[in-house]
């Protein structure tokens, strides 16, 4: 893997499939150097052949005793990232139909959401304090601006991910770090790809990385997309009883 003077350099996560793939793929046509982390290579292993500038590094973000390893292999490409775009994630549903739903999803979610969120943030803020201004992304999604069915540990682990990254955003300011939280809509990946229930607005990986590409240049605090759906979500936060009234359920009637 070899680096011109002046190239770029990014770390993305969750970087096998979906978004992340797609995300990979816009920094390597806009000439970045990249290094992409997730459990297994997936999608990247033709990439890889075809990239000089493209490297896997892998890492389970759920495990913090692989947080050292990782660095030291990113310090083994590069003395510094411009960028790192930590976007890992899963999905579950929880089902209250159930008297007993799988409440140990909420840990299993978390683990890699939130706390995978922060022990990648622990991998690579040495790197990103050593570029003369270092960008940390996160991402989060558009399920934190209204209540979703089911989504009880999906929401909360992406609204803490959302408020992890507003308080970095203030403490990481001395450093010249700039933060910015992303909240995609309904983007077609393997994540989504398993939901039964309508998905408004549903766009491409690939539409959703250019957007999210783009918008990363001008380090906004936040960027959430598409607008349509941002629209709908404020109405469901401004006006609860009509968005409840919307998503759930009637009530169970006791003959
Ligand atoms: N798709 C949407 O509509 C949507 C909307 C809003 C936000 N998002 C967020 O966007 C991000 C990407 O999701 P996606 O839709 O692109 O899903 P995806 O295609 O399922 O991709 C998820 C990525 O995360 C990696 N990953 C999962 N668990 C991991 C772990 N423990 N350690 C390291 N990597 C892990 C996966 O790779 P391995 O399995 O190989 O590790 C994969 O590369 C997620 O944070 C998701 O919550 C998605």
């Amino acid at each position: 893997m070899s680096q011109s003077a002046k190239q770029q350099t990014v770390w993305i996560t969750g970087a096998s499939s979906g978004i992340g793939f797609s995300l990979t793929k816009q920094y390597l046509d806009a000439g970045w150097r990249v290094f992409a982390s997730a459990r297994s290579q997936g999608e990247l292993t033709a990439l890889i052949e075809t990239h000089h500038n493209l490297a896997f590094v892998p890492f389970d973000v759920a495990q913090s005793q692989q947080v050292e390893k990782v660095r030291e292999l990113l310090s083994e490409f590069t003395d510094h990232l411009d960028c790192a775009v930590l976007n890992a994630g899963t999905c579950e549903y929880l089902d209250m139909t159930e008297d007993h739903p799988d409440w140990n999803m909420m840990d299993r979610v978390m683990s890699v959401n939130f706390f995978g969120l922060v022990n990648s943030v622990d991998v690579c803020l040495p790197l990103l304090k050593k570029a003369p201004r270092g960008h940390l992304v996160g991402v989060s999604s558009q399920a934190v601006q209204a209540a979703f069915p089911q989504a009880e540990a999906y929401g909360a682990s992406k609204a803490a991910a959302r408020y992890f990254l507003s308080s970095l955003r203030v403490d990481l300011k001395p450093f010249n770090i700039d933060v910015t939280c992303l909240l995609p809509g309904f983007v077609d990946t393997p994540l989504t790809q398993k939901n039964t229930f309508p998905m408004p607005f549903l766009m491409s990986s690939d539409e959703a990385a250019k957007r999210m590409f783009r918008a990363l240049a001008s380090r906004p605090y936040e960027f959430a997309f598409p607008k349509r759906l941002s629209t709908m979500l404020w109405a469901g936060r401004h006006f609860p009883k009509w968005w409840l009234g919307m998503l759930a359920p009637k009530e169970n009637t006791k003959d």
